[in-house]
């Protein structure tokens, strides 16, 4: 069986700059993988360029072999951009850094999230799409989701609205969902918190997952194998524990003596732990 998505050889460049120089990773069906680099390694990018919506100025090469329900792998660098559309509504979701921005201000947020259900709100009648919201609001622990469904996205904390765009993001049950840097906004009782609940979900509905941060010790609690990014390259791949404890590759001691480690208190200020590392 091949990976859910194996990606080989990717170069991305943008004019003369070279972004992504080679890189090959893969992730199977439930698994975790971490990305982690310090930032402008190319993390972004690489989510973009899988997700097709790095617009005309890139220009990509490789291979990104997605594996279909059918079991056969296609390439989506090779796919008809209404094809990769498709599949991004709802076999591929992502959540970014900043929750504000990926929501739109004057629109409440319970239609935001009936409107996000594309594979199946055209057979949704108004009532059916406003249960299957309040109902994937709840599964994303927003309180009272009945009586919020007509707020809007600033009536929401931050860590709220990042519950909200996860709920966004899962209502079609992705297989894969990218989420870039999804807890760097958060204060860091909040981050926790978002972190348990993608944990959670990530397990209930057996999602693989490539978790984006630049930060060592975040990626640690939530993938299972990490791939580190420098400088537009994987200079390094690894079972957590093997990159935690006995990192091969310079760079990856470097991002770790920089960051928190997982023993960390991670309820006290980040101020009192190496602030300095955030972006
Ligand atoms: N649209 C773009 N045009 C030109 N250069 C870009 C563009 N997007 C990203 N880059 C460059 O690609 C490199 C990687 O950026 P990015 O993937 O955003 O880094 P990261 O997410 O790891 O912080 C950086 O040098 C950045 O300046
Ligand atoms: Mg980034």
């Amino acid at each position: 069986m091949p990976a859910l998505i194996e990606i080989r050889n990717l170069q991305i460049r943008f004019g003369t700059t070279e972004a992504i120089r080679a890189v090959s990773f893969h992730i199977e069906e439930g698994e975790v993988l971490g990305l982690v680099g310090e930032s402008g390694s190319g993390k972004s990018v690489t989510a973009l360029g899988i997700l097709g919506l790095l617009g005309s100025a890139a220009q990509v090469a490789g291979q990104i072999l997605w594996r279909s329900e059918a079991g056969a792998a296609v390439d989506l660098l090779q796919m008809p951009p209404g094809a990769i559309r498709r599949l991004r509504g709802c076999r591929i979701a992502m959540i970014f850094q900043e929750p504000m921005t990926a929501l739109n201000p004057v629109m409440s947020i319970g239609r935001q999230v009936a409107e996000s259900a594309s594979a199946h709100s055209a057979s949704w009648t108004g009532r059916e799409a406003k249960r299957k919201a309040i109902a994937a609001l709840e599964a994303v622990s927003i309180p009272e989701a009945a009586r919020r469904y007509g707020d809007y996205p600033h009536q929401f904390s931050g860590g709220q609205r990042q519950r909200i765009l996860i709920a966004m993001a899962l209502i079609n049950r992705p297989r894969l969902l990218i989420a870039d840097e999804p807890t760097t906004a958060l204060d860091v009782t909040v981050q926790a918190q978002v972190l348990q609940l993608l944990r959670d979900l990530q397990q209930q509905h057996g999602l693989a997952m490539l978790f984006i941060s630049h930060d060592l010790a975040v990626v640690g609690e939530v993938a299972s194998r990490i791939a580190v990014m420098r400088m537009g390259r994987i200079v390094e791949t690894g079972s957590v524990r093997d990159v935690l404890t006995r990192p091969q590759h310079e760079y990856t001691r470097s991002l770790l003596a920089a960051v928190p480690t997982l023993r960390t208190d991670r309820n006290q200020p980040l101020a009192m732990v190496g602030a300095s590392t955030r972006s």
